[in-house]
């Protein structure tokens, strides 16, 4: 059992909850998700680790009303408890300097995040590690529409340069989160990597464009899972050739 420490609204759709998990919240590392069921007789579903305060055992999840289970998981409100939080699992993401392993990156290393949608849920944490170990964070955030807009504060406060793109130009400026990303290294920024998390088709065309610019970059794939522990199979895809388990060996 975990109980809903505090819930708010995001926009009509996203919802936040900080979760009471003491142990998770020791060992969450940015890029690891947890598996949840509401109920006994729901589905489990995997939702990324936004936040986590080790002091205060809490957890922070954000997710998307898109089905039954997180239809449910919406109605519970602050002093309910969610049946089965379990985690971390996943692997971190790698943010570490590789030339140098086992160093953080240094105050030199450069970074740009990059969150589309909900999939900013996911690329805070990571932005918020970055800054914390000392790289230049550079945050492009997308939404299709100024309605949806989450965590802007969140990202303002951990990012040197930050850009709002939305695709109707309701907020920030109009266009996609690879029209800005081209125009920084337009404009002659460099990154040492670029971390970019959202939906397929934004991964796609951003490592599209950085491949032309031989930039590392790392993306975070969300197949659906079932166990959550390299076991059913369900999330298998290929990179490069090669069978991964986005669970274990991802996201
Ligand atoms: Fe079952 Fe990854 S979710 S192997």
């Amino acid at each position: 059992m975990a109980l809903i420490q505090h819930k708010r609204r995001l926009n009509p759709t996203v919802t936040l909850m900080e979760v009471s998990a003491p142990l998770i919240a020791k060992k969450a590392q940015p890029g690891q998700f947890i598996i949840l069921r509401v109920d006994e007789h729901g589905e489990r579903i995997p939702l990324t680790i936004s936040d986590y305060d080790r002091e205060r055992g809490a957890v922070t999840i954000i997710f998307q009303k898109v089905g039954l289970t997180t239809e449910l998981l919406d109605r519970l409100e602050e002093g309910d408890d969610i049946l089965d939080f379990v985690g971390p699992l996943g692997t971190p993401t790698d943010l570490l300097d590789r030339e140098h392993p086992g160093l953080e990156l240094g105050p030199v290393k450069r970074v740009a995040v990059i969150g589309g949608g909900v999939g900013c849920a996911i690329a805070y944490p990571v932005a918020k590690k970055l800054h914390q170990q000392g790289t230049e964070v550079h945050s492009i955030v997308g939404f299709r529409n100024k309605d949806l807009v989450i965590l802007e504060e969140e990202f303002r406060a951990v990012s040197d340069r930050f850009v709002m793109m939305t695709d109707d130009g309701s907020y920030g400026e109009k266009g996609l989160v690879t029209n800005a990303l081209e125009k920084l290294i337009g404009e002659g920024e460099t990154y040492d990597e670029v971390i970019a998390i959202g939906p397929l088709v934004m991964m796609k065309f951003v490592t599209q464009l950085t491949k032309q610019h031989n930039i590392k970059t790392v993306v975070s794939m969300n197949p659906i899972m079932i166990d959550g522990t390299g076991m059913c199979g369900g999330c298998r895809l290929t990179v490069g050739g090669e069978v991964k388990f986005a669970c274990v060996d991802g996201p």
